[in-house]
């Protein structure tokens, strides 16, 4: 069956807006859902694999090796989860080809957050998010936007054997559709590297 046809959601969008699914380029099996409760383990257990080894950011200053935890990244991680707007490409079977760690961020928590995560002592990550948190900062969303509170997609990842087929593609739209669903006019990323 057709990934986008499991997903309510999606299927009503992509009836109403004539949205092209990326998935038609991809393994039939694939669906996006949200990510319940009794995923969290198996989401942060994807991101040690996947995601902490491999982001440019990451990658450039040796944060992890592939497969190790990472206390700060994984608290950071889960807090996001917590907030219930992530969404993860699964197949028929269960398993996580993909994930997109969304959230929301008002105005007066953002130096709230931003000093807890640089409370950790790990002098890598304290450089990651610096460096982040300087652009965000510099570019100030919520003046652009004149908004108390922006909705942001934190972590974008697939899983190495996913990589290639649109999969990162379709959560990012999928994102737009469950920020839009939620409320929000418009939605932030930040990713630094090749990608960018
Ligand atoms: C980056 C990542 C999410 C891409 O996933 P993917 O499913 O292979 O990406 P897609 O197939 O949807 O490709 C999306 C676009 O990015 C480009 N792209 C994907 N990986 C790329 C890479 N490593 N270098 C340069 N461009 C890349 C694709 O060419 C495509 O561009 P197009 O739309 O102009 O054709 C995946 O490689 C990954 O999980 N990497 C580790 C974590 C990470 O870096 N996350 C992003 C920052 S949060």
């Amino acid at each position: 069956m057709h990934p986008c046809s499991l997903d309510p959601r999606l299927s009503s969008k992509t009836r109403a807006s004539g949205y092209s699914c990326p998935f038609h380029n991809m393994a039939s099996d694939l669906k996006v859902v949200s990510i319940q409760e009794d995923r969290f383990s198996d989401v942060i257990v994807h991101l040690r694999k996947n995601f902490f080894s491999d982001e440019p950011l990451n990658k450039a200053v040796k944060l992890c090796k592939r497969g190790e935890p990472h206390a700060a990244l994984e608290r950071h991680s889960l807090a996001t989860l917590q907030q219930g707007f992530s969404r993860m490409a699964v197949t028929d079977s269960g398993v996580i080809a993909g994930v997109a760690l969304n959230g929301t961020v008002k105005k007066s928590e953002r130096e709230k957050a931003e000093s807890r995560l640089l409370e950790t002592a790990d002098e890598k990550f304290k450089a990651i998010f610096t460096l982040l948190y300087g652009v965000n900062e510099k570019v100030d969303l919520f003046s652009t936007y004149n908004t108390e509170e922006l909705f942001e997609c934190r972590i974008l990842s697939v899983d190495e054997n996913f990589r290639g087929r649109g999969l990162a593609s379709t959560l990012m739209t999928d994102s737009m559709e469950t920020a839009k669903q939620a409320g929000f006019k418009s939605s932030t990323t930040l990713f630094i590297g090749i990608q960018s």
